[in-house]
């Protein structure tokens, strides 16, 4: 009977573990969870803990040698790394993979996956990474041209030449990753094209943009404006109401004569043509891809910064003609990180950042962004450069987020989870999670810290999950927090405990009810400490 049963047991693991074969469950996905969307990575959810490489580091495999346990160091879980077209098709039609398999090999070896970022038709605005006998040869491979028709090395995209070539390359490189990494699933996402963008003017005035400026709308696009006529974004509403919601006619016709026009008409092209290279692509190996975007500065005018890309002004455009493009990706090198990722995150449930500058603070900015955004990547750019991987605050940040990553990403589809970035000038900000009402500062603000007498102050950072009604995971640094009942009465704790999850079991360290939280008035974790606290209150 007990061997029957063995037996039994036997076939239906094998039954299920060919089904899983099948259906090949261990493909890196997007996977709708109630609002959000989460990275499933080797079948279960992922939060890249990433960095991006300087763009030359990965041209070279001998370069990139050292750098392997650099990231390692700083618990860095996906490397964003470029594929250059240029590199990766010398001459038409001829392929060398040898650079992307060794980056592959390194990252297995590593423990670490990867994300591609194809340099192919553009990396911003330009067409640096196209390959030579695509650049030398403009009749077949037409640039974009600015208003006086000055050719641009931007590769147009009204050019079916182009959109093919890049297209093919592009194909090749996914029925490459199939075969060599369709099992181990090291790269789990690919980011199509890099920053597109169009300079100097707002758009091309090549003579295929030209004809199809003066051609009437494309129905895709009406058909798309009309039937979200009421959830359309206000940027989309304000241009196309503005001219009186017209439905037929061309690009002025319909929406008025102007930059923002323009703007529009060029994301749209640009949006057909990535999709059409994504759609390929995700045919020969199905892998989540996006796109990322250059954020234009504060005051300047389509044309004045890299337009056209997927920027929140133009994102119905993009979401419309680019479909094939899971997600669209601000990469922050621009001071209002709030104000970016609260337009990014109008139109799309979760954040996902390719790039961020590599400065002081970022480290906050992770914890923030992970609490307050669903946040489902993260990723200093040029990480490679740090000479002190194992004290780069960043390091010290993924050490933590690595740990409450399960509890991330249980808790993230309900209202459970806050993040929250303190800066000397901000004021206390207040939440309320569960049964209490949070109030969350700057560690300096306690005043008695040395360091609160500094000019300058850290930006500090935090994310707070709430497990049960009263029973928090705090994982920050430099921060203070209070709590009140929502109710009535007052709050107290029954403990704080720093301590860290190992195999993704709590295990708690220090009890920190003296001193370390004023004598049971607030949970704190130093300015320059990154740490967990697990907190259980009750109320009086
Ligand atoms: C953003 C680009 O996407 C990167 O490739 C790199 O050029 C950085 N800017 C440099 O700051």
């Amino acid at each position: 009977m007990k061997k029957y049963f063995i037996v039994t047991a036997i076939i239906i693991l094998g039954i299920s573990t060919l089904k899983a074969q099948n259906t090949d469950q261990n493909m890196p996905r997007l996977v709708k969870k109630g609002q959000s969307v989460q990275l499933w990575v080797d079948n279960k959810p992922f939060l890249i803990l990433g960095g991006e490489l300087g763009n030359s580091s990965a041209s070279s495999a001998d370069y990139m040698k050292p750098i392997w346990p650099k990231l390692k160091k700083m618990d860095v879980n996906t490397v964003f790394t470029p594929v250059y077209w240029e590199l990766m098709e010398p001459a038409e039609g001829k392929f060398n993979f040898r650079l992307l398999d060794d980056a592959i090999l390194s990252a297995r070896k590593n423990n670490i996956k990867l994300a591609l970022l194809w340099f192919g038709s553009w990396k911003n605005s330009m067409s640096c990474y196209a390959p030579a006998w695509v650049k030398t040869n403009i009749l077949r491979f037409p640039r974009a041209e600015d208003k006086n028709n000055v050719k641009q090395e931007i590769l147009t995209p009204f050019s079916k030449n182009n959109l093919l070539a890049d297209k093919q390359a592009f194909v090749k490189l996914s029925e490459h990753l199939k075969t060599f990494d369709g099992k181990m699933h090291t790269v789990i996402a690919i980011q199509v094209e890099n920053e597109i963008g169009m300079l100097p003017n707002a758009r091309t005035y090549d003579a295929g943009a030209n004809r199809a400026f003066r051609q009437t709308v494309p129905q895709l696009l009406l058909n798309y404006l009309k039937n979200n006529k009421d959830n359309l974004l206000p940027e989309t509403k304000a241009i196309w109401a503005g001219n009186g919601y017209q439905t037929s006619g061309n690009w002025e016709e319909i929406f008025g004569k102007s930059l923002a026009t323009e703007e529009l008409f060029m994301a749209w092209y640009y949006a057909r043509y990535v999709n059409e290279i994504a759609q390929a692509g995700k045919k020969a190996y199905n892998l989540p891809m996006y796109l990322n975007a250059a954020l234009n500065a504060p005051g300047k005018k389509p044309g004045e910064y890299p337009s056209a890309g997927p920027l929140p002004q133009v994102m119905d455009a993009w979401k419309a003609g680019a479909p094939a493009i899971d997600i669209f990706a601000p990469d922050f090198y621009n001071p209002d990180f709030k104000h970016w990722s609260d337009l990014y995150t109008r139109s799309a449930s979760s954040l996902f950042i390719p790039e961020i500058r590599f400065e002081p603070g970022v480290d906050a900015k992770a914890f923030f962004a992970f609490g307050n955004y669903n946040c489902i990547s993260f990723s200093p750019f040029s990480i490679e450069s740090t000479q002190k991987p194992e004290a780069e605050p960043i390091g010290k940040t993924y050490h933590i987020l690595k740990q409450v990553t399960p509890l991330l990403t249980r808790y993230n589809h309900a209202d459970a989870i806050r993040g929250f970035l303190c800066n000397k000038d901000s004021s206390a900000q207040k939440t309320t999670l569960g049964n209490y009402v949070l109030t969350i500062t700057h560690e300096y603000k306690l005043g008695w810290e040395v360091g609160a007498k500094n000019p300058v102050w850290p930006q500090t950072g935090v994310l707070i999950i709430n497990t049960a009604p009263n029973e928090y995971y705090v994982a920050g640094t430099g921060v203070v927090i209070t709590f009140e009942p929502v109710l009535k009465g007052r709050a107290g704790f029954l403990s704080i405990d720093e301590g860290s999850f190992i195999n993704d079991q709590w295990v708690p360290r220090r009890r920190m009810n003296g001193d370390q939280d004023h004598q049971g008035r607030h949970v704190r974790i130093p300015v320059d400490e990154y740490s967990i606290r697990h907190v259980k209150l009750y109320s009086y």
